[in-house]
């Protein structure tokens, strides 16, 4: 192998051992020196077989278990697999087998060995989610099947008023169960970066207007909005812009004492350029500084009027996706500052 070559395999992130026809190690990178705590060039010459010593559970060796110099004549590799180290750590290997033509002979075997605590640290995230989930279902549904079972067995003993009362609480369970679910299905369409949006020609200060009216039912607050009359329309997803401005005004009326103040502006950046921003002051005791970076993660949520915490993750997913951004700072006065920004993202063909 070349110097410079070797120099780049050094660097390589996963272990790398090249063995010969004859299945004897020629070339060890840095890496699996340090995996393998070898001293200089102690494992070449070594035997293939040797040099991984890795086992599967039942204690059947790598190189027996895959044997790269036999088998089938027109194998190019081995597929990636889990086995344990005489330590007992456990690694994925992988390895190319090199024919001069195919069908012929295996003249090189490369063997990659990758540590599998990564992604064994993926997997069980994974699997923490997927019981953060059903926890999260289970809560309301527990309730409408304590007040279904409970009608179905005593319908007679309870007053019509009383029955009405459960079947009002089933009712606000399911919109909740249903709400939650399709909180799940934005939070993972973000996660898998498969939030499409349909984008149209967006006026957020109606979007903010229309927002107030559903959410407060239409009674005057004691909150001032303050909208610039020419504010410029946005290339967005109506639907997801409304939305986040939704989940904005919901969280300053559960988590921050009620609304104080809503600015609608626009305002240029460096880059892109033209944008609207929107912000949100409410009256509360405001987000600290080192809570901010939370409050955007799944599930995260505190403080009695809590939801699924899924709320913010999913507001900064939308922004994001139509290349704007959200911040959390502290509003004059106290309470908390949520402001979020919108490029204008013009298409060539808007006019307004
Ligand atoms: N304006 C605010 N003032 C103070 N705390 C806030 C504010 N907005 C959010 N938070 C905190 O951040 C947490 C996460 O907010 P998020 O909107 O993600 O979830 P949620 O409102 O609890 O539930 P969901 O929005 O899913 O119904 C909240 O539980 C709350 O503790
Ligand atoms: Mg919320």
């Amino acid at each position: 192998m070349q110097p410079a070559q070797q120099t780049v395999f050094d660097d390589y992130p996963d272990g790398v051992i090249i063995a010969g026809a004859d299945g004897i190690v020629e070339y060890v990178n840095a890496r699996i020196k340090v995996m393998a705590r070898a001293e200089g060039d102690e494992m070449l010459g070594m035997h293939l077989s040797d040099a991984v010593p890795f086992d599967d559970l039942n204690g059947n060796s790598w190189f027996d278990c895959t044997r790269p110099y036999d088998g089938l004549n027109i194998r190019t590799r081995t597929s990636e697999s889990s086995w344990w180290s005489p330590r007992g750590s456990e690694y994925l290997i992988t390895a190319s087998l090199v024919r001069q033509r195919r069908g012929g002979p295996v003249q090189r075997v490369i063997v990659s060995v990758r540590n599998a605590r990564i992604r064994n640290l993926a997997d069980r995230e994974r699997s923490d989610l997927v019981a953060t989930v059903a926890h999260e279902l289970r809560s309301p549904l527990t309730g409408i099947k304590g007040f279904t079972s409970t009608l179905l067995t005593k319908w007679d003993k309870f007053s019509e008023e009383q029955r009405q009362l459960m079947l009002e609480t089933v009712d606000a369970d399911a919109d909740r169960l249903s709400r939650l679910i399709t909180e799940l299905l934005d939070a993972a369409r973000i996660d898998a970066g498969r939030l499409t949006l349909k984008r149209g020609p967006v006026r957020l200060a109606e979007v903010v207007r229309h927002v107030l009216t559903n959410v407060s039912g239409g009674a005057t607050e004691p909150f001032e909005i303050s909208i610039t009359d020419d504010v410029d329309l946005i290339w967005g997803d109506s639907d997801r812009i409304h939305q986040v401005v939704t989940n904005l005004v919901e969280n300053a009326m559960r988590h921050g004492f009620g609304l104080r103040e809503i600015v609608v502006q626009n305002t240029r950046r460096a880059n892109p350029g033209a944008g609207v921003s929107l912000e949100v002051h409410d009256n509360g005791p405001g987000i600290p500084v080192e809570m901010r970076q939370r409050v955007f993660s799944r599930f995260w949520r505190s403080g009695p009027g809590a939801g699924s915490g899924l709320g913010m993750y999913i507001v900064r997913g939308i922004v994001e996706e139509h290349g704007g951004t959200i911040e959390i700072r502290d509003a004059d006065g106290g309470g908390a500052l949520i402001r979020v920004w919108f490029p204008i993202n013009e298409p060539d063909s808007m006019s307004d």
